[in-house]
C-alpha cells in the first residue's frame, strides 16, 4: 500500500503548524490516510468528536490527545461564541510553542463549524503552516442514506436559525437541508436544545413556502459501525411536536417542480442556430 505523508515546512517558515482534520461521521471506518497520518505525526492532536468512545478510539492512534469538550462548561450559561475562541487560543499556544498540532474534527472540519476555519486564518495570519484536511460529512452521509444528488434538483444548506435570525430566500424548487434544528432559535448561543415553541416558530417560516402536509425527514447518520442510521418522516405540521436532537438534520425534499426558463432557452436554441440574439 502506497503510504501518505503531509507536506513538510519550508526551511524559512516557523516550525509550529496546524492542520484540522475531518475523522469522518462513522467510527473507524471514514478516516482517510492522509488525515490519519496528520495525525500520527502530530505532537499534540486536539479533539472535537461526537461522542466519548469515539474519542477513546483516537487515544489508540496518537499518546496526546486532548479533548476540547471541557470547555463547553455545561450547565454554567458559558456561550458557545466563547468556547469556540478559546478552541482556537488554546490550539494556537500549541502552534506558537513550534508543536507541530492536528486538530481532529467529527465530519467535515470546514463544514458548520467556526474554530477550524478561524485557526487556520490566524495561524496562517502570524506565518505557521496551516491546512485544512476534509472529512466525510454529515451531509456526505445523508445523499447516501437518503438517496438525495444534490445536483439534480440543486440543494441549499442552512444552520435552521438563519431562517428565524434573517430574511432567507428559499427555493422550494431544490432540496432544503436544515442543520442544528435541534437548538433552533437559540440567540443566546448558551443552550444546547430548544423546544417545541422554537420548532413551531421554523414551521412558520416553513411554511410560507411548503405545504403542512410536505414531509420533513429528520435524518441521523451512524456514528458507530454497529449503528445503522435513524431516519423519520413527519408532515411538517408536526415538527414541533418531534423531538429532534443535536446529532439530527432535517431535510426537505423538492415542493415544487422546476419551471422553464422559455426566454433564455430561446436564446439559446438561436445560438445553436448561428443567430445572435441581444439579451433583454
Ligand atoms: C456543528 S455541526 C457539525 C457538522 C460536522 N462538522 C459535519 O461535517 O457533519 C452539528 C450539526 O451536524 C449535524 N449532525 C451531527 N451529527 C450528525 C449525525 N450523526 N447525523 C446527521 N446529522 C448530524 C446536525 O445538524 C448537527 O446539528
Amino acid at each position: 500500500m502506497t503510504s501518505v505523508s503531509p507536506a513538510k515546512p519550508a526551511d524559512s517558515e516557523p516550525r509550529g503548524s496546524i492542520a484540522c482534520v475531518g475523522l469522518g461521521m462513522t467510527l473507524g471506518s471514514h478516516l482517510s490516510p492522509l488525515a490519519r497520518s496528520h495525525i500520527q505525526q502530530a505532537d499534540v492532536v486536539f479533539a472535537a468528536l461526537s461522542d466519548a468512545i469515539v474519542e477513546m478510539w483516537l487515544e489508540h492512534l496518537h499518546p496526546d490527545v486532548r479533548s476540547l469538550q471541557p470547555y463547553y462548561g455545561d450547565g454554567t450559561n458559558k456561550s458557545r461564541a466563547v468556547t469556540y475562541r478559546e478552541w482556537v487560543e488554546v490550539m494556537m499556544a500549541e502552534v506558537r510553542a513550534g508543536k507541530r498540532v492536528c486538530a481532529v474534527f467529527y465530519g467535515h472540519p470546514g463544514i458548520f463549524a467556526w474554530s477550524p476555519h478561524e485557526v487556520i486564518r490566524l495561524a496562517r495570519a502570524e506565518g505557521f503552516r496551516a491546512h485544512m484536511e476534509p472529512g466525510i460529512s454529515a451531509e456526505d452521509c445523508l445523499y447516501a442514506d437518503l438517496g438525495i444528488d444534490p445536483g439534480r434538483l440543486g440543494c441549499q444548506h442552512y444552520e435552521a436559525s438563519q431562517l428565524l435570525f434573517y430574511e432567507t430566500p428559499i427555493n422550494p424548487c431544490a432540496c432544503l437541508v436544515l442543520w442544528q434544528v435541534g437548538l433552533v432559535g437559540d440567540r443566546s448561543m448558551t443552550r444546547f436544545s430548544t423546544g417545541t415553541e422554537y420548532r413551531q416558530v421554523l414551521v412558520d417560516v416553513l411554511s410560507r413556502d411548503y405545504p403542512l402536509d410536505h414531509e420533513v425527514i429528520i435524518y441521523r447518520g451512524a456514528t458507530l459501525p454497529i449503528e445503522q442510521p435513524r431516519i423519520r418522516h413527519v408532515a411538517l405540521r408536526d415538527l414541533p411536536a418531534t423531538e429532534v436532537s443535536s446529532d439530527e438534520t432535517v431535510v426537505l425534499r423538492p415542493a415544487v417542480p422546476l419551471r422553464v426558463n422559455h426566454a433564455v432557452r430561446e436564446r439559446l436554441a438561436a445560438l445553436d442556430r448561428g443567430i445572435m440574439v441581444p439579451p433583454n
